[in-house]
């Protein structure tokens, strides 16, 4: 890899990448096709990854996290999802959209309560905020909770929940006050389980098979006040700053299978013949070589900075909203591009479940949809720009 020499890398961030990396190959990528395939969720390998430190890497260890810096879940979650997309996702919820939402808005007795789990693979953790008419337009929401003595009642539908079908634990975002419109959002932890909950709907899915997708639904669900994550209203801001941190995994999760796809193609170009000579000796094919390379070296500059300004948001309490959406926005759209060109330079081999290539293509098109599509990316950078709305 390059651009090591422009980042703070340290012996711990060769190390915790080393090991993301042996873990993938060896024991993700032998199973990643079957998975996908079955679209059975991979318990015994997240377990697995919880136990070497993957699901809750910035966590404090007081809290049964790894206790290290975003850098170094960039680099694990970069490994992870060059084996496999689907591990990345599940990593990439537990890490960024539930942990860091506890560890920054929770009370003690929340994260004492639901980040040992979820941090050490023990539970799996899920964030929930779509509903099925609240998609983009997350301030939108129609779901509801209201206060009951020392409860809220939830009722409402939220879909599109990554790790809805098997999260132990989820941070839920729901009206509190509808007449407030986005300031009438309020965010709690939820034990799924519990009376009044339930999973709905499997999603069934282009991609990313092996992440379980599901709605979640709440009847006269009862949640206790001192679960209520912030204040009442501060819901949009909590999520916000969550998918924030989400992007920036997103980012990530873009660029190893970005990587994924150049690495086979480079491979295939300098073995494959054709007309008498490698096909990497046809200016069609190593000109995009070099495009797919450049884009990708690129894409990971942007994703460790991005990872930097979160790093220097834990000291300064300042936003890192603007490098994280450019690292996803630029870095999904370099992994869609760059599997596309996969595909193609692999002709018939590309488009055959025989190679993970055309997995690549299809995990690659989620990164450009979830935790806000390009689209919106592309809003939230031309707004914080322009200071125009
Ligand atoms: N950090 C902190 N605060 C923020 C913020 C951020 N990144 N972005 C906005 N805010 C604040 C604003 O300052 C504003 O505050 P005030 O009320 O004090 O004025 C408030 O939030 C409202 O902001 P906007 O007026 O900008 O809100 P908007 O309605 O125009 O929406 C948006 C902005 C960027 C379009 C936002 O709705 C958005 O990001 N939409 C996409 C949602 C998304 O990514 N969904 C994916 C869900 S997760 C998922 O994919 C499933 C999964 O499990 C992986």
């Amino acid at each position: 890899m390059t651009g090591d020499g422009l980042f703070p890398f340290t012996d711990e961030h060769e190390m915790i990448r080393q090991a993301a990396r042996d873990f993938a190959q060896k024991e993700i990528a032998p199973i990643a096709a079957e998975f996908d395939e079955s679209g059975e969720f991979p318990s015994a390998t997240v377990r697995k990854m919880g136990e070497m430190g993957l699901m809750g890497i910035e966590v404090p260890e007081e809290y049964g996290g790894a206790g290290m810096d975003t850098l170094a879940y960039v680099l694990a979650l970069e490994e992870i999802c060059k084996a496999d997309a689907s591990h990345g996702t599940i990593m990439s919820v537990n890490n960024s959209l539930f942990c860091f939402g506890i560890l920054k808005f929770g009370t003690e007795m929340q994260k004492q309560k639901y980040l040992r789990g979820v941090a050490s693979g023990q539970h799996v953790g899920a964030y929930s905020l779509t509903e099925p008419m609240s998609g983009s337009d997350a301030g939108t929401m129609r779901s509801r909770a209201v206060r009951d003595g020392d409860e809220y009642i939830l009722n409402g539908r939220k879909s599109w929940v990554t790790s809805g079908p098997v999260a132990e634990y989820i941070v839920v975002f729901t009206m509190t006050a509808p007449e407030k419109k986005h300031r009438g959002i309020t965010a709690f932890i939820i034990e799924a389980g519990k009376p009044g909950f339930s999973v709905g709907t499997k999603s069934s899915k282009m991609n990313i098979r092996a992440s379980a997708t599901s709605e979640i639904l709440f009847e006269d669900y009862r949640v206790p006040a001192e679960n209520r994550l912030g204040e009442e209203g501060d819901g949009f801001k909590i999520a916000m700053t969550v998918l924030d941190a989400g992007r920036i995994g997103i980012a990530s999760q873009a660029l190893g299978i970005a990587e994924a796809a150049y690495e086979a193609s480079l491979e295939y170009a300098r073995q494959r013949e054709a007309f008498g000579q490698k096909i990497g000796e046809f200016q069609g094919i190593s000109f995009q070589l070099a495009d797919m390379k450049t884009r990708i070296e690129a894409a990971r500059l942007l994703v460790y900075h991005a990872a930097l300004a979160k790093e220097r948001s834990k000291k300064t309490g300042g936003r890192f909203t603007l490098e994280a959406s450019m690292a996803k926005l630029f870095a999904s759209e370099t992994a869609m591009f760059v599997a596309h060109a996969a595909v193609q330079i692999h002709g018939g081999m590309g488009y055959s479940k025989e190679l993970p290539i055309e997995r690549y293509f299809r995990d690659a098109k989620i990164t450009e949809i979830y935790e806000g599509t390009s689209e919106i990316q592309r809003l939230v950078i031309s707004r914080m720009e322009t200071g125009l709305r």
